[in-house]
């Protein structure tokens, strides 16, 4: 071993001791004839004193550049000025002799700056020597360590899955390897390990996990990369319950132990329709109040036809939220905020300050007050629980989109407002609808995936009725983030056939596609579910971060990039050959055959 301690754990125990440290040099001090160097390893940071009678490791110290990795070999002794910032500042090592190991040179970026993104990513191998980053991937560390331990000790088979395979559909694209020896074949890169885990079931393992690696080609941002790792988990024998209370208890549990963060018991639970209509979202951020009125009803009767068609329309819906403290808002704050509603389908925002609520429509401010009559507004007052000083914001139109739109200002809202104060807030979210009607393309999508069970367990009253169909789905959210999703499958075939129906999937592409699991399926298979949870997701909110790059040791860019390695790439002719790959030479950014 070149080292005899670790600069961060010497303590009172070590005092008068001869160690060997090995590190990097973090700062270099020259203190009237005295030089210090903090020298910095993977526990912590030690200061390191060069007296000027050693001639041999003054001189050493005296050129020590930033990191630097050094050997250093000293008596450890109690510091004078002691330093409280640090866990190791009461001590310090008077240098007997200094070897640097290597220089470091050309440093692209200094570590106590705050580098930008792009540096940070190109080199990855400095960013990560930051304490912050050495720091969060050990959470993330740490966060698989306590996963393993309960499911380990539960009884849970750890089995792994095929990373070459078919393509394994969770709404996103797939990434694709051509096959060398199948000329004109592709496998798929798993975006879950979802059909393999319930043949587990169907082969009688009754309960699994996998720390899987999932990929997925898809819009990528703060909270979602390209290739990400989930805890994958099945159950035979189960219903909603019984997987929701298991992995609870799981999560609760890591929780803990990691973060030393309680959660409640039981988790609260909303239904999807109550998500959407109360926090205009599938994963609502409940650390603050904020939620949204519905209105319409006392709005069907104006001449108003931004207010008065969407509350007659049955798919319609008016909502308003109220500001706290909102009469303050610019003219600024409120176009940005209405730029912002834009994003996500707005066509408007509408506002209204209150100043006085005892004077009706005279005691508003608002481009539409003189839309409204005074039965309107003391219903919208009073569904809001407006305050003088406070202003209400309104969305008007579909259901789906004023929910959605609303949702994200209510979010911006806060943020903005610093309205976030609880911590932790988990909950469940369950009842989802089953599919999705696209407009546009004439078609159902599952809103989980086609394997989640509905409600009905008649595949004949489901196509009666698709649109309002309600599937056997759950999420775990924390803090507005979907942190797990899985389900109740269906394990009957005609059922499983019925469900590719509807998305569209004929009985061909069904049978080349999932022919094997519905074949599956009719060989005695058990009622079974489970759930995968966002591994990296979990290590952010436990990290205390809020991007998912910071827990992922080298992750892409959000154009799917690796900067540090340069990937993705061209190949050369040769390999592209072998692969029966020929490239367009009209695409950018592509080399041409050749
Ligand atoms: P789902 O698609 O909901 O379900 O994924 C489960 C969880 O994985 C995380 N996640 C991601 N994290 C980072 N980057 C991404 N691109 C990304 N996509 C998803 C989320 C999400 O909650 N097979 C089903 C699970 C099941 O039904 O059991 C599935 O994959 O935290
Ligand atoms: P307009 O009739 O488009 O000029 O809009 C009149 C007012 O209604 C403006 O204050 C708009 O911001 C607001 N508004 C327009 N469309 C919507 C909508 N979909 N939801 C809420 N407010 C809207």
């Amino acid at each position: 071993m070149m080292r005899s301690h670790y600069c961060g754990l010497i303590g009172q125990a070590e005092a008068g001791q001869r160690v060997t440290l090995c590190g990097w040099a973090d700062a270099r001090r020259d203190h009237g004839g005295v030089v210090f160097i903090d020298l910095r390893d993977h526990e912590g940071i030690m200061q390191v004193v060069a007296d000027p009678e050693r001639a041999d490791v003054f001189a050493i110290a005296s050129k020590t550049g930033y990191e630097d990795c050094l050997s250093v070999t000293g008596t450890v002794r109690v510091r004078s000025n002691i330093n409280e910032k640090i866990p190791t500042g009461r001590f310090e090592v008077v240098a007997e002799s200094i070897e640097l190991l290597n220089a470091a040179r050309d440093l692209p970026f200094a570590l106590h700056e705050n580098p930008n993104e792009e540096m940070r990513l190109k080199y990855r191998y400095l960013d990560l020597r930051r304490p912050q980053m050495q720091r969060l991937i050990r959470t993330r560390i740490k966060l698989v360590q306590a996963l393993r331990r309960w499911l380990d000790a539960r009884g849970f088979q750890d089995i792994e899955t095929p990373i070459l395979a078919n393509a394994t559909p969770e709404g996103a694209r797939d990434y694709l390897v051509p096959s060398r020896v199948h000329p004109g074949q592709f496998y798929a890169l798993p975006q879950s390990p979802q059909q393999f885990k319930q043949i587990l079931m169907i082969a009688g393992f009754d309960r699994y996990y996998q720390i899987a690696r999932c990929f997925r080609d898809e819009d990528l941002r703060a909270d979602r990369q390209p290739e990400f790792t989930q805890l994958d988990m099945e159950f035979a024998f189960v219903e909603e319950q019984d997987v929701q209370d298991c992995v609870e208890a799981l999560i609760r549990e890591v929780f803990r132990a990691v973060g030393g963060i309680e959660f409640p018991d039981p988790f609260p639970r909303l239904t999807w329709v109550e998500a959407m209509t109360r926090y205009g979202s599938d994963k609502p951020d409940l650390r603050f109040e904020l939620e949204l009125a519905d209105v319409a009803d006392a709005l069907k009767h104006l001449e108003f036809k931004v207010f008065a068609g969407p509350a007659n329309d049955p798919d319609g819906r008016v909502a308003a939220l109220r500001v706290p403290g909102g009469q303050e808002l610019s003219r600024k704050q409120l176009d940005d905020l209405a730029a912002h509603a834009a994003k996500f389908g707005a066509t408007g925002l509408a506002w209204l300050k209150v100043e006085d609520t005892a004077k009706g429509l005279a005691g508003v401010n608002s481009p539409v007050a003189k839309f409204l009559d005074e039965a309107a507004l003391a219903a919208i007052l009073s569904r809001t629980g407006a305050h003088n000083g406070d202003a209400l914001l309104f969305g008007a139109g579909k259901w789906k989109t004023v929910s959605e739109f609303m949702g994200a200002v209510r979010l911006k809202v806060a943020r903005d407002r610093g309205l976030v104060t609880a911590s932790w807030k988990p909950l469940w979210v369950t009842d989802f609808p089953m599919f999705e009607y696209d407009e546009g393309e004439q078609r159902y999508y599952a809103l989980h995936h086609p394997f989640t069970a509905p409600k009905v367990d008649d595949a004949a009253a489901l196509k009666a009725d698709p649109a309002h169909a309600v599937s056997r789905g759950y999420d775990m959210v924390l803090n507005g983030y979907e942190v797990g999703g899985g389900s109740i499958r269906i394990h009957r075939p005609d059922m499983q056939s019925a469900v590719f129906g509807l998305l569209g999937i004929g009985e061909d592409e069904a049978r080349a596609k999932f022919g094997f699991l519905l074949d599956a399926l009719k060989r005695g298979a058990p009622p079974h579910g489970g759930i995968a949870f966002g591994i990296d997701r979990l290590a952010m909110l436990l990290g205390g971060t809020d991007a998912i790059r910071d827990v992922i040791a080298f992750p892409k860019t959000t154009s799917a990039q690796d900067l540090m390695t340069d990937s993705p790439s061209p190949i050369d002719a040769k390999q592209l050959a072998e692969l029966h790959i020929q490239v367009r030479d009209d695409e950018p950014g592509v080399a041409g055959p050749g």
